[in-house]
């Protein structure tokens, strides 16, 4: 089995009830986050921690996402033609060489377990990484990913990305059991998708970053509907950790929830504060709003 983990799957066909009606035609992740739409941070993470084949797991409604990393002739000779130097460059740089793309369909959206296993014929028999778009992580460090593929190169165990969340809302999340660790790392002894603040093992919850082994497809092919009618990941990782160790990796960096509308306005905020060319000039804007707001109560 490879050491290296160079394939990174992106489930990317639910529907993303959410956001409707944005994403009626469109796809979730090709929201923008300032200028650059979610699916394009989460590939440029993948790719910056060594990942050179990006599976999409897709439906229907997803066809935007393959023209996003598809090269645009036209648009690339018009702007050659007016001598957009800088244009081209940032779509050059959508898809770097030595970079492809494999497109797999999700027929029904049965959850994201049933998900990760449409992917199964092109991962095969490696470790690979699941990434979710719309779990924009803003790493300190490094990119999130990049500090999860440290943790396994240590350990060659499967890992998770976990965030220490307000107790009351497990019901959002994976929420792991542990007996500890250390430097950020945790042994997972457990795991329960969504439980009840009174019946949840920890405060630690599954965000979406995951390093995982090969041997969670047997399992998940096993997976019944569990939470919500869908086939979850989490309950295949529960029967995975029974076999083989799982860890958890606390990451250093800011997560933003951009399934949610509230989160992808926070991460609009932050993302755009710290914009080389908007920073500035948001920063004196929001304090204008700040004030108008003060003088408003
Ligand atoms: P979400 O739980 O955010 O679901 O899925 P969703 O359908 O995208 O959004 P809402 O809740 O209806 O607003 C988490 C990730 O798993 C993918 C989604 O595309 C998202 O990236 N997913 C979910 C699939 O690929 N297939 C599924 O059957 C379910």
């Amino acid at each position: 089995m490879p050491m290296q983990i160079t394939k990174a799957v992106f489930p990317v066909a639910g529907m993303g009830t959410r956001f409707l009606p944005a994403t009626k035609a469109n796809p979730k992740e090709m929201l923008p986050v300032v200028d650059k739409p979610l699916i394009q941070y989460a590939v440029d993470e993948a790719i910056s921690a060594g990942i050179t084949q990006l599976i999409f797991v897709t439906s229907s409604s997803k066809r935007a996402i393959e023209d996003h990393f598809d090269k645009n002739y036209e648009m690339e000779s018009e702007l050659e033609r007016r001598g957009k130097q800088d244009l081209l460059d940032i779509l050059k740089g959508i898809l770097p060489e030595g970079v492809s793309c494999v497109y797999v369909r999700q027929p029904v959206a049965l959850g994201l377990g049933h998900a990760v296993l449409c992917a199964r014929p092109v991962v095969g028999n490696e470790p690979f990484a699941v990434i979710l778009a719309d779990d924009l992580i803003n790493g300190n460090s490094k990119p999130c990913l990049g500090q999860m593929m440290d943790v396994y190169k240590e350990l060659h165990a499967s890992v998770l990305g976990i965030e220490r969340i307000d107790p009351g809302m497990t019901q959002r999340y994976g929420i792991i059991k542990t007996d500890g660790g250390n430097n950020r790392v945790f042994n997972v002894n457990g795991i329960i998708e969504k439980p009840h603040p009174d019946v949840a093992p920890s405060d630690l919850a599954v965000v979406g970053r995951y390093l995982l082994r090969p041997e969670i497809f047997g399992f998940l092919e096993k997976t019944e509907r569990g939470a919500g009618g869908e086939i979850q990941l989490t309950d295949a990782i529960a029967m995975l950790l029974k076999e083989q160790a799982v860890v958890a990796y606390e990451f250093d960096g800011k997560r933003f929830d951009c399934g949610d509308k509230l989160g992808y306005l926070k991460a609009t905020v932050e993302y755009a504060l710290n914009h080389a060319e908007l920073g500035d000039a948001f920063r004196e804007y929001l304090k204008s709003k700040i004030g108008d707001l003060g003088n408003a109560e």
